[in-house]
């Protein structure tokens, strides 16, 4: 996780909030925040800890490490990385191409995932059923990429897009990664049965746009020129290859002439007229809330009936963390008591795709999964998807 860790009394001094309103309404008392981490820091540490590698020397995320448990994994035996994140560093390359060169991953395909908080569920399915197919056999499947092992990562900076005036989410959200090796074996059942769902969002209950800032010199009509303008500039800066942005901004130019256009569909209040920042979360907390727990029932109950399996002979739920109260109703809901549930949120927060590989290791880590053992993985979040895997450790 990154270094700062800040407690919610400490927010005290940003919003009108509690330590006591944020405790009991969400089960959080404290998150980390990632100030000179980027995204893929935090995903390197979490890989590097999933593929039993040593910490880097220098590295400043310390990440709650369930490597020293496992075995040395060969980083040229990585078939796949999947990345996925809400909060990417950059939108070319993907960011999962820079993290296998990170991690010497010589021989891995690797492409980035956004399925919200939902991510990591749905990386693992889609690595999964990647292994699968590659694994069938017979004349009439089409020659493809054979992948044994995958490497499926979360990790997010969800607190630089965050509106840090906004008391209904800021005290919510975290940053931090996890990660976890799926290995393909003939006689082993690994991933049992998984289950992806996409309801929906009538709402924009859950939405963050992406803002772009460079000037655009077209609109319906044509290019945006001012001949005389561009003359006298040419001729100030004879010698220059590129006009300036003084004659640019001069233009009058639009960032985004679709951006209204993107506002009104996704119900985004333009937070920038205000002189607050656009790329920010916006969430109608209630809405997830009710989706959530009856999404988290649903997924559930499919994976381990389509598992052949009971509810009683799952070891541990492994969920989304977004806030205690929707575990203990979901918890409610499938009929068993929290201790079912690994609850982590305490020291996370909601840390978005993240939250699911953290708590597994969480899990891993403290001993509650052993091998052998059914853990089924389950989260929901904007889309709004939700969907779970069921597993044996
Ligand atoms: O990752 C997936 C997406 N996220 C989620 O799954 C989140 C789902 N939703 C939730 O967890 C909860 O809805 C929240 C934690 C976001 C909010 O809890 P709530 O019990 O639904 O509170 P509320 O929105 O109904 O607000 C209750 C009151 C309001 O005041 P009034 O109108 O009753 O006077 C809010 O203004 O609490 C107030 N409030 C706060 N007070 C102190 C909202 N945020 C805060 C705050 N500190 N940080």
């Amino acid at each position: 996780m990154p270094g700062l860790k800040v407690e919610n009394a400490d927010l005290e001094h940003i919003v009108q909030t509690s330590d006591e309103w944020i405790s009991t309404r969400t089960g959080i008392s404290s998150r980390r925040i990632a100030v000179a981490e980027t995204m893929l820091d935090l995903a390197l540490a979490a890989s590097r800890a999933a593929l039993g590698m040593p910490a880097a020397p220098d590295d400043s995320v310390s990440i709650e490490s369930s490597g020293e448990a496992f075995v040395d994994i060969d980083p040229a035996s990585i078939d796949l990385l999947v990345l996925t994140t809400i909060s990417p560093d950059v939108i070319v390359p993907c960011n999962a191409a820079a993290l296998k060169k990170l991690l010497g991953l010589d021989n891995a395909i690797a492409f980035d995932m956004n399925a919200a908080c939902t991510g990591f569920v749905y990386g693992a399915t889609v690595a999964d059923a990647m292994m699968a197919a590659s694994h069938l056999k017979g004349g009439s499947v089409p020659a493809r990429n054979v992948i044994r092992r995958a490497l499926v990562v979360s990790a997010e900076r969800l607190t630089h897009v965050t509106d840090w005036q906004d008391r209904n989410t800021c005290v919510l959200f975290g940053d931090g990664a996890g990660a976890a090796v799926f290995e393909w074996k003939d006689d082993a059942p690994g991933i049992i049965s998984s289950f992806l769902k996409n309801d929906d969002d009538d709402t924009n209950a859950l939405t963050c746009k992406q803002s772009y800032t460079s000037a655009f010199p077209f609109d319906e009509s044509g290019v945006i020129y001012d001949a005389e303008a561009k003359a006298a500039h040419d001729a100030a800066h004879p010698d220059a290859s590129d006009v300036s942005y003084d004659y640019i901004n001069a233009l009058g130019l639009s960032c985004d002439p679709a951006a209204a256009r993107i506002d009104a569909l996704f119900d985004i209040e333009n937070k920038s007229a205000q002189g607050g920042p656009d790329q920010v979360i916006y969430m109608n907390g209630q809405k997830v809330f009710k989706f959530a727990a009856k999404a988290m029932e649903a997924a559930v109950r499919k994976v381990v009936e389509d598992g052949g399996i009971t509810i009683d002979q799952v070891k541990l739920i492994v969920p989304h963390q977004a806030n205690l109260r929707i575990l203990e109703f979901a918890a409610k809901r499938l009929g068993v008591t929290l201790d079912s549930f690994q609850v982590s949120i305490a020291e996370t927060g909601n840390c978005s795709s993240a939250c699911v590989p953290m708590a597994l290791t969480d899990a891993l880590v403290s001993g509650r999964l052993e091998p052998g053992d059914y853990a089924v993985l389950v989260a929901f979040g904007g889309g709004l998807t939700s969907g779970a895997i069921l597993l044996q450790v």
